[in-house]
């Protein structure tokens, strides 16, 4: 690395030197400065876990999980025919494909949930969508979620899906990777709804990307081909999607290093209100 380190990237070299382990991976290091400059109030603090019993078979398994491809669920939220959202889906699941991850592509339908009904959800049984979701969660090592926006907000059924599947235990959005995306013939193509969903999942612990993308006007902005039309954007959908899988595949790849959140609350940090997620 060129240039001046922060001390949480000094932090990742001493770890890495102290440990003899591989070179900290670029990736980390430019997320890092990321969230140093994009997370005002929150502090990211990096916390080895000294854990050098297991520390061989730690290594191993990293080594053995070096080239193996991310698994990602990708779905659209929109149950209707000509989804402009399942097209920017069906896009998504393309770039991981072409960048050598596995997509698993779901559809709305799959999913889709009776209405939550607290008298309902008794004995551990849940509608078979929230079990299909869940199920294909847990099978992938990331979800992306292609949203449309109703009313400023998320779909109804996509709030309900996640009502239900909060209801499981353990609950599988905890700790997932989550990345978010909207297409509306609107101009500020969705993004609104992807606010208010970020708000249920990250409440349930899943790391939403920090970068959303929402794509404007898009009744018009695919090609035939259901390429976006617009060189730029195209461009930046990608770029987005693969930033988002070096992360994934980051945290997927080098165990060793554990990151907790810390939200700062005004206070000066205390330990009896430090909220460590
Ligand atoms: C009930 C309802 C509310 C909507 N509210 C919004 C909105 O707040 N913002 C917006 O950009 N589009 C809104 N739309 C338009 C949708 O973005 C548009 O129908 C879009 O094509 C839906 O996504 P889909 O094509 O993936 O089904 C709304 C549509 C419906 C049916």
């Amino acid at each position: 690395m060129n240039g001046q380190r922060t001390c949480h990237q000094e932090t990742l070299v001493n770890i890495s030197k102290q440990y003899k382990c591989d070179s900290v991976p670029p990736l980390l290091f430019s997320k890092l400065a990321y969230w140093q400059t994009n997370m005002f109030s929150i502090c990211l603090n990096i916390v080895y876990r000294n854990n050098s019993h297991n520390f061989a078979k730690m290594k191993e398994e990293q080594k053995n999980n070096h080239k193996s491809p991310l698994r990602v669920l990708v779905f659209s939220a929109s149950l209707r025919a000509d989804s402009l959202n399942t097209r920017l889906a069906k896009l998504a699941a393309v770039v991981i494909e072409r960048n050598g991850h596995k997509a698993d592509v779901a559809n709305m339908q799959e999913f889709d949930c009776p209405s939550y009904n607290q008298d309902a959800d008794v004995d551990n049984i849940y509608p078979p969508g929230a079990e299909e979701l869940r199920k294909r969660i847990l099978a992938n090592d990331a979800f992306i979620i292609a949203s449309p926006e109703y009313n400023a907000s998320m779909p109804g059924h996509l709030k309900n899906l996640i009502d239900w599947g909060s209801r499981f235990r353990p609950q599988p959005f905890n700790e997932r990777h989550a990345l978010l995306m909207s297409a509306s013939p609107a101009m500020i193509g969705g993004n609104r709804g992807l606010w208010a969903l970020r708000m249920p999942l990250e409440h349930l612990g899943a790391d939403v990307y920090p970068n959303m993308f929402s794509l404007a006007m898009a009744h018009q902005a695919f090609t035939t081909e259901g390429k976006i039309a617009d060189g730029t954007l195209a461009n930046r959908f990608e770029a987005n999607i693969i930033a988002f899988l070096n992360l994934v595949e980051a945290a997927k790849h080098y165990p060793l290093m554990k990151e907790a959140w810390v939200e700062y609350l005004g206070e000066k940090p205390d330990p009896v209100i430090d909220r460590v997620e």
